[in-house]
């Protein structure tokens, strides 16, 4: 077979004919890496299908079977089905390997065998933490082995129902030529993966590291390869972690899993929004409760500002857990609509607990918040708030307000502060309403009525 050099860069997969110091789709540094590729065999295409009515075909939901883990459960939809390939995302020391070794352990519990292949750290290492983790099970098998082949040989052997391959960054194919962790590496060997689970029906689980900016390191083509990719995500220096689908083919990728990590490992988290207001400090300024929503689960979260005045422009913009361009929005609005002067103000604004905070019906809070703090003044505890700022002050109403309303009620909240379209609050609880930014402000209690 002929073989041709080509360079591909190895943060998005794109490839160059020549070495370049920049890559020129992604613009990111040094990440070129040189690549042998080896022809295209000429092609002669065999037919393998036949038309089939569509009720004949195989229902593939029928073969959904549970991990035994709640949450993840949730967010596949069931569990994990027969033959498909899951890709779990996340940085390092998230949760990734705590979280499949427990459920490896839970399927390996109910009598199915188990493969977990750690290229990243020694069996000895898993075994001491399988120990903790209450993790040891006679079905539970551990590879520790970075080449394919000796990876294929191993499930050949095994026939394991369930294999997870932690992580396919680390494992390689002799026979490719190209480096190993190289994006040619990462990408023929997922693909091998995969065919090997769909010939044998073996639900196959890989990890994945992200980079950075959070997108999956190695080729897009990883994510268009698999069935499912979840992302696992949350702050290392908090114990709270939420398990996402972002891509999902036998289901929805609307559920959110919550998570706790402790001494134990991971802890499902039924009452995330209890957790979150812990160590909530009432009569503070600058802070205000927030009923969002995640997927299709109501979370109730802190959001925190902190302004103050400066004499350097422009001055610091310091968004965390929120949306940088969303603070900009909601500033600009609270200096035209509602006459806030904060254009020589520096503003923190953050969501409390490590969850980010991406929704336009945090707007609202956190225009609140950001009120509350510049006048010194703080919010009645017992407020939350939900609504999306227009660009001319307005407040518009989000999807599921009654839901969010009342996910705050069953925590004890007793008012929220809505746009005037919003629909009727749950028993206990008494709603406030403003049409535009200004008057949310007075109703939130910050100034007078005619103030400005
Ligand atoms: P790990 O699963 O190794 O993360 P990843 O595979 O995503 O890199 O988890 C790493 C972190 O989790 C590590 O810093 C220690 C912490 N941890 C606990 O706090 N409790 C536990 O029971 C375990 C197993 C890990
Ligand atoms: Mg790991």
């Amino acid at each position: 077979m002929r073989t041709k050099t080509l360079f591909r860069c190895g943060e998005c997969g794109d490839e160059s004919p020549k070495w370049l110091g920049r890559c020129p789709s992604c613009e990111a540094w040094n990440t070129l890496v040189e690549e042998l590729e080896a022809a295209a065999p000429s092609l002669t295409v065999a037919a393998t299908g036949v038309a089939t009515p569509i009720s004949d075909i195989a229902n593939v939901t029928d073969a959904v079977r549970p991990t035994g883990i709640g949450e993840l459960d949730r967010v596949l939809g069931g569990g994990l089905v027969d033959g498909s390939v899951t890709l779990v995302g996340g940085e390092p020391g998230i949760g990734k390997s705590t979280l499949l070794l427990q459920a490896l352990a839970r399927m390996a519990s109910a009598g199915r065998r188990c493969l977990l292949v750690t290229a990243e750290e020694s069996a000895q290492q898993v075994r001491a933490r399988a120990e903790r983790l209450g993790a040891v099970e006679p079905e539970l098998y551990l590879l520790s082995e970075t080449a394919l082949p000796h990876i294929v040989a191993a499930i050949d052997e095994l026939a394991p129902a369930v294999v997870v391959v932690d992580s396919i960054q680390t494992i390689f194919d002799p026979s490719l030529g190209s480096a190993p962790g190289s994006v040619a590496q990462v990408r023929d060997c997922a693909h091998r993966l995969v065919r090997e689970a769909k010939a044998r029906g073996t639900a196959v689980v890989l990890v994945g590291h992200v980079t950075k900016d959070g997108g999956l390191a190695g080729p897009r083509v990883l994510e268009h390869v698999v069935d499912t990719v979840l992302s696992f995500e949350g702050d290392r220096l908090h114990a709270l972690r939420l398990l996402r689908a972002v891509k999902h083919r036998f289901g929805t990728i609307a559920e959110l899993g919550l998570f706790e990590m402790g001494d134990g490992g991971l802890v499902g988290v039924p009452d995330a929004s209890g957790l979150l207001l812990t160590d909530r400090r009432a009569g503070v300024a600058g802070s205000v409760v927030v009923p969002v929503l995640e997927g299709t689960r109501p979370l109730l979260v802190e959001m925190q500002a902190l302004v103050s005045q400066v004499d350097y422009v422009p001055p610091r913009r310091a968004p965390q857990g929120v949306d940088g361009a969303r603070l900009a929005l909601v500033l600009a609005v609270l200096e035209r609509h509602a006459k806030l002067p904060l254009g020589k103000c520096e503003v923190y604004a953050s969501a409390v607990g490590g969850v980010r905070v991406v929704e336009p019906g945090a707007d609202l809070g956190l225009a609140l918040a950001v009120a509350s703090s510049l006048l010194n003044k703080p919010i009645a505890e017992s407020v939350v708030a939900c609504g999306e700022i227009g660009l001319g002050g307005e407040l518009r109403q989000v999807g599921q307000t009654s839901r969010r309303l009342a996910e705050a009620a069953r925590l004890g909240f007793r008012s929220a502060i809505v746009p005037v379209s919003a629909p009727e609050p749950p028993a206990g609880m008494q709603v406030l309403r403003a049409g535009t930014i200004a008057e949310a402000i007075r109703q939130a209690g910050l100034l007078r009525g005619g103030q400005n």
